[in-house]
């Protein structure tokens, strides 16, 4: 792969303020946005992209039969444009083990809670329920397990007592928008990759974490 060409695929499905913040680097970085796939037809993000001339493709689960199917269509999508690295950025379906096992190694998850504590949805109310001192996101490698492949890197924030799940999603995102172009960046780089069920960044095995980003 050359580094100065490493071209992702962005698949979201809603506000796409993380996809933002990669359109954002990526015209700095050693990465490209070859297209941005939804799965929602009325996704915001799929304006964000065309704003910046980047393609876009909208690939809707209820136009397939069953899982498989759109699982399938999904993935012809994707390779069609050839990409290096699939980053996935508030995609908001389950991929099927095929998909994942063809991508194995090439498709990045962002995830708004510091696994493996809150996989699965409503994160920030669950820390709060659990009266979470810290709380944060993670970016980790995807693999069969719904949030559960290996952690790249971590960045947290500190759970005040007055903050509520919306005041501190907004917190984690701010924290999200600088975390994933650096990990996709490590990743064109290559330096981070994949090996026996390992998350590796010049060539070391990382910790149960991540990085750990925040001091
Ligand atoms: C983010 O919190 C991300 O961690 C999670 O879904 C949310 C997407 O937000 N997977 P956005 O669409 O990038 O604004």
């Amino acid at each position: 792969m050359e580094s100065t060409h490493c071209r992702i695929v962005v698949l979201i499905s809603g506000n796409g303020s993380n996809l933002q913040a990669l359109i954002d680097a990526s015209i700095h970085s050693n990465f490209k946005i070859a297209v941005v796939i939804s799965n929602k037809a009325d996704a915001f993000g799929l304006q964000r992209a065309q704003r910046d001339n980047i393609p876009t493709e909208v690939v809707e689960h209820k136009d397939y039969s069953d899982r498989n199917e759109f699982d399938r269509a999904l993935m012809d999508t994707i390779e069609s444009y050839s990409p290096d690295l699939v980053v996935l950025a508030g995609f908001m379906r389950i991929l099927g083990a095929e998909f994942v096992s063809y991508f194995r190694g090439r498709i990045l998850n962002i995830h708004p809670s510091l696994l493996p504590k809150f996989p699965g949805i409503n994160t920030h109310q669950r820390a709060l329920d659990a009266k979470e001192k810290e709380h944060g996101v993670s970016v980790h490698f995807v693999t069969e397990e719904l949030d559960g492949g290996p952690v790249i890197a971590q960045d947290r924030v500190q759970v005040s007592s007055d903050d509520s799940a919306s005041s501190l999603a907004e917190k984690v995102l701010e924290k999200e928008h600088l975390l994933y172009p650096k990990v996709v960046s490590w990743y064109a780089a290559g330096r981070l990759k994949l090996e026996n069920n390992q998350a590796t960044l010049d060539g070391s095995a990382l910790p149960e974490g991540g990085v750990q980003v925040h001091p």
